[in-house]
């Protein structure tokens, strides 16, 4: 999987460090980004490249430009591309570069957000998990190893960039980077190292000399060569720091992200198209949806807490990569309205009058005598008749009216012209037939485990090779405890500091607990029935994606820290946790690489009636053929509680469908503020019941699909659908 591609870059680095500048170039002034000498009003819509195969790209970009966008913008994603120090990935869903040149075939720019801190609901926020462990290392802020480490990889990504001329004075497409994101909260809190760290980041960053224009979002004191941008659900009110860069918009978020326990959230169109007519009218010239089609978490890439594996983030491309009516559409003629008052846009400053309560009219001339019009009714409850140059207007509530020659409503931000599509998932005739494979208890004395006194944190242990790390002890019991007479089983507890965690006593499942929304540290506590002599107790740990955001979220820990006790003994109370403990990483069916077609054949499959049901940590396979057709598919795993799924050897992601939404789904109006917690749907069910199988994943016959179960399931009711709109 790991190439040599662009590892020899360095080398020759200085071949091209400088730019050959083949054409136009990217300036701006306060209205307006200028590209190839043209003012412009840029739309833009994030489609992060590992969020979808290479197989879906050119027509998620091409559905992105009928959709009325100029620009894609992405991350890049360290982890993806260095997954070990020095040794890259260029390859599949990580190829950066062939993404680049899709955008570019198909007449589109990039804005490229180098980072290399991503946020994006991204394991680790993007990071490799190899960082946490250079010695001496801080992550984002004033510190040598983390400044080196960013510094090499953001050089790296620039070096290939400009090496494949994809920079936009070299003929490519890429318009903007962006270095760092939203740090300004950070180094609000931070202080002194935060501010020194902005401005080493920034000057790092135009040192590069790509010949583009460095954004940093949510960065209130950026340095003077820098852009500084908003991100939010409404943003018109933003000033950038500078009075003479242009207004930027670099995440209008489309909706928002689902979190296993939680409900789906949706973002009406009607307020989606409200704010960015508000913005627009207000000097914006640049916006960016976020996101545009937020794809799938493959793998293991999501991030805590409980990010779900769909991120389809109710954009306007579906998960599926279809377009999701009305939103596609309503945004579409948005765009075609913005893009038809572009002339007045660019090359002047509204005139604001109120003619009446909660209404506003901006309207733009420029000295070639072109007019728009923007007529504004901000109340969320009342419908409102406008008058402007002696014509009445009609707006609904909450709701922007263009007017492309100051005449024609052309488009109003709640009139919505586009049929809702109904989504349809259609199982695909015919059972799977399914064969199981039980995970045992590990032994504690196998030359792989690792044996320590006292409880280590998880991560440190697995370097996150795998989501799972057995903690295992001894428990001596003598045969004259009382409670081996009087049945009172003592009391076990645990505590962990996440994110999932079942309990064997003596090999028998005891009990599962994990952690929500609110909190990812959890508590087992629970009388557990051992027996005289030595009890072997296992704690297999579950982490469910490492955090991506917070103050030094890098340093969160994962994994049982203890207290580890048992109550109720002859002696009180025995502290567990400083006992010698026994680690053993991932599962074995994981060692095994069950999820392969080689691997899988090297043990033996339980089927028939014998098949495990219901039965935890149990491993399932089966095959299947392609269904007819091109409609994307998904599989239903409505009858599972919670894992992963793999399809010929790809891991399709985490499914948690046990995990039921709770939270609140009541009435939705587009009308007044939005915020992420408003239009949810789902409440009562999994939070996740459908995950998608890419089809350039398929074989026309026997395909290979493992389902790793780790609470117990019925894998006879999985079903593989097709998703049709
Ligand atoms: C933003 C961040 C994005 C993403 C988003 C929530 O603050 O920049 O990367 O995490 O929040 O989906």
């Amino acid at each position: 999987m790991h190439t040599t591609k662009y590892s020899i870059l360095p080398a020759i680095k200085s071949l091209f460090l400088s730019l050959d500048i083949v054409s136009a170039t990217v300036s701006y002034d306060d209205k307006a980004f200028i590209i190839n000498g043209q003012r412009k009003i840029l739309i833009s819509g994030s489609i992060h490249y590992p969020r979808s195969t290479p197989q879906m790209w050119p027509d998620l970009i091409q559905k992105a430009k009928d959709g009325g966008l100029d620009v894609i913008q992405t991350y890049v994603f360290w982890n993806g591309h260095e997954p070990s120090p020095g040794k890259y990935n260029f390859e599949g869903r990580f190829d950066l570069v062939k993404f680049i040149k899709l955008v570019q075939q198909a007449g589109l720019y990039v804005h490229l957000r180098i980072g290399p801190y991503v946020c994006a609901e991204w394991n680790l926020g993007g990071f490799p998990v190899w960082l946490k462990y250079v010695p001496g290392i801080e992550f984002r802020t004033d510190n040598k190893p983390f400044k080196v480490a960013m510094q090499g990889f953001v050089q790296k990504i620039v070096d290939i960039m400009k090496y494949e001329k994809l920079f936009e004075p070299q003929g490519g497409p890429i318009i903007m980077s962006q270095i760092e994101n939203e740090y300004g909260p950070v180094e609000w809190e931070i202080g002194a190292p935060g501010k020194a760290y902005t401005a080493w980041a920034a000057n790092m960053a135009v040192g590069l000399n790509t010949g583009v224009p460095w954004i940093m979002c949510k960065q209130e004191d950026v340095p003077a060569s820098i852009i500084d941008s908003c991100n939010g659900f409404y943003c018109e009110g933003f000033r950038p720091k500078n009075p003479n860069k242009p207004k930027m918009w670099t995440e209008v978020w489309t909706g928002w992200y689902t979190q296993y326990g939680g409900p789906v959230p949706h973002r009406p169109v009607e307020d989606l198209a409200f704010s960015v007519a508000r913005f627009v009218q207000n000097n914006g010239s640049f916006f960016n949806y976020y996101m545009y089609h937020g794809g799938t978490n493959f793998g293991r890439t999501a991030a805590g807490l409980f990010v779900a594996t769909s991120y389809d983030y109710d954009a306007p491309l579906d998960e599926y990569g279809l377009p999701y009516e009305p939103k596609w559409g309503h945004l579409r003629d948005l765009h075609k309205a913005i893009k038809q008052c572009e002339p007045a846009l660019v090359s002047s400053y509204p005139k604001v009058t109120w003619p009446g309560k909660n209404q506003e009219v901006h309207v733009f001339i420029s000295k070639s005598g072109a007019c728009a019009a923007f007529l504004a009714n901000y109340d969320p409850t009342f419908s409102t008749k406008l008058m402007f140059q002696n014509h009445p207007y009609d707006l609904p509530p909450w709701s922007i009216s263009i007017l492309p020659d100051c005449k024609t409503e052309v488009y109003n931000t709640a009139k919505v012209n586009v049929q809702s599509s109904k989504v349809k998932m259609t199982p695909i005739s015919g059972g799977l037939s399914w064969q199981s494979y039980n995970e045992e208890t590990p032994s504690a004395d196998n030359s792989d485990t690792l044996v320590r006194d006292g409880l280590l944190e998880q991560i440190y242990v697995t370097r996150d090779s795998s989501d799972y790390l057995w903690y295992m002890t001894d428990v001596n019991i003598a045969s004259n405890e009382g409670f081996l007479k009087s049945g009172r089983w003592p009391l076990l507890t645990v505590m962990s500091a996440g994110h999932a965690l079942h309990v064997f006593i003596n090999g028998k499942l005891s009990g599962s607990v994990y952690g929500n929304l609110d909190n990812p540290k959890l508590t087992y506590s629970h009388n557990v029935n051992l027996r005289a002599g030595v009890n072997k107790i296992s704690l297999l740990s579950v982490a469910v994606g490492l955090a991506n955001v917070g103050l030094h979220y890098e340093k969160w820990n994962t994994g049982v820290l203890g207290p580890v006790s048992l109550n109720g003994l002859d002696e009180g109370t025995r502290d567990l946790a400083k006992q010698k403990w026994s680690y053993k990483v991932g599962l074995k069916g994981e060692s095994l690489s069950l999820h392969t077609v080689t691997g899988s054949s090297s043990v033996e499959w339980i089927e028939g009636s014998q098949l495990a049901q219901k039965q935890p940590l149990t491993w399932y396979k089966t095959t299947f053929n392609a269904p007819q057709g091109n409609d994307p598919l998904a599989l239903d795993m409505i009858s599972m509680g919670k894992g992963e799924i793999w399809i010929n050897g790809e891991s399709i992601g985490r499914h948690w469908p046990g995990y039921i939404a709770k939270g609140n789904c009541g009435a939705c109006n587009y009308a007044g503020i939005y915020k992420e917690t408003k239009c949810q749907s789902d409440c009562g069910q999994p939070s996740q019941r459908w995950y998608h199988v890419p089809r350039s994943w398929l074989n026309p016959s026997g395909n290979l699909l493992v389902v790793l179960e780790e609470w117990g399931g019925d894998p006879t009711k999985i079903s593989l659908v097709t998703r049709t709109a």
